[in-house]
């Protein structure tokens, strides 16, 4: 097959199924089918597989690596349509991104790996030719994501961060294009600035590098000290997450047996003194609580 009826292929296929833009998906294919070095393919943020299906079915093409497809595959926040009007399922993100590799025909040329990216990394132990960042867009995620994962970069090996760079069609979403601005800042600080990567380009929101350089081992002993640091407060950050909602949860049952016992507390009228307030502000409230009551 040509690679014009593949990439239709591909665009009819995937259409509905993420958020990278057609070039996008067209510039990880060719990276994967012909990009330089030798390695694994790792991508970070997978969600239903858009990405991953370019990627792979470049490699496959190719008969080269095999893409390790990392993601939590939790629900995400935002509920129903995303900004790019794709539908994201409240429960079961797994079970579509494993559907849509099939669709694909891709599911053997995918390991997927349902983690956090910084647990992933615990395990990881080969070289990389080909990394592409599209997990959290959080700063301090997206700059963990780097100090991680680079280093496995080979020489000559390729970093490609997504929604790093503004394009009109995407600042229509939303008018400050609030997911840019970590992995544009990443991009800035540790790309841009850096002299370990040359031929630096964008295709769309991508940002597109070759590695030319190892880092020296005084910056890889300080970036392991300030990853450790980062992930030390995700860790710290999930678990006052959870207090709050620990704390929250609380509050809403004491809430709700104060509530009651109020409504039930008088023997004579059976309605407590909340319940005469209540029902005297709003009898349809009242009732609707009473309702509630009796039904538990
Ligand atoms: C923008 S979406 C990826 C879009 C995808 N590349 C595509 O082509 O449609 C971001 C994904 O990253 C995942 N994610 C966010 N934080 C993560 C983390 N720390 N580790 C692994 N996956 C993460 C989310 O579950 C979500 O599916």
């Amino acid at each position: 097959m040509g690679q014009e009826t593949e990439f239709k292929k591909l665009s009819n296929l995937a259409k509905n199924m993420g958020l990278i833009t057609e070039r996008e998906g067209e510039t990880l294919y060719n990276l994967a089918k012909n990009g330089p070095g030798k390695g694994a393919i790792v991508e970070i943020g997978s969600f239903k597989g858009k990405s991953t299906i370019y990627l792979a079915s470049g490699s496959k093409a190719a008969g080269r690596e095999k893409v390790y497809a990392i993601d939590t595959h939790m629900a995400w926040k935002e509920k129903g349509k995303t900004r790019a009007g794709i539908y994201v399922p409240k429960k079961g993100a797994f079970k579509f991104f494993l559907s849509n590799l099939r669709k694909a025909r891709v599911e053997d040329w995918v390991v997927p790996v349902k983690e956090y990216s910084h647990k992933a990394n615990e395990k990881w132990s080969k070289p990389i030719r080909l990394l592409f960042i599209d997990g959290s867009h959080k700063y301090l995620h997206v700059k963990l994501d780097f100090l991680l994962w680079e280093p496995f970069i080979a020489k000559g090996g390729i970093i490609a961060l997504h929604d790093s760079h503004e394009i009109e069609s995407v600042k229509d979403f939303g008018r400050k294009c609030p997911w840019i601005r970590g992995p544009k800042k990443v991009v800035n600080e540790r790309i841009i600035k850096s002299k370990r990567f040359k031929n630096i380009r964008i295709v769309d929101t991508i940002t597109i590098a070759t590695k030319i350089k190892k880092e020296g081992a005084f910056s890889r002993a300080e970036n392991s000290l300030y990853a450790f640091w980062l992930k030390e407060r995700l860790y710290m950050q999930r678990f006052r997450k959870l207090l709050v909602a620990v704390r929250n949860l609380l509050i809403k049952i004491k809430i709700s047996l104060i509530i009651m016992y109020h409504l039930t507390i008088s023997p004579n009228t059976n309605v407590g003194r909340l319940g005469i307030i209540i029902k005297k502000i709003s009898p349809r409230l009242y009732y609707k609580l009473r309702k509630i009551k009796d039904e538990i």
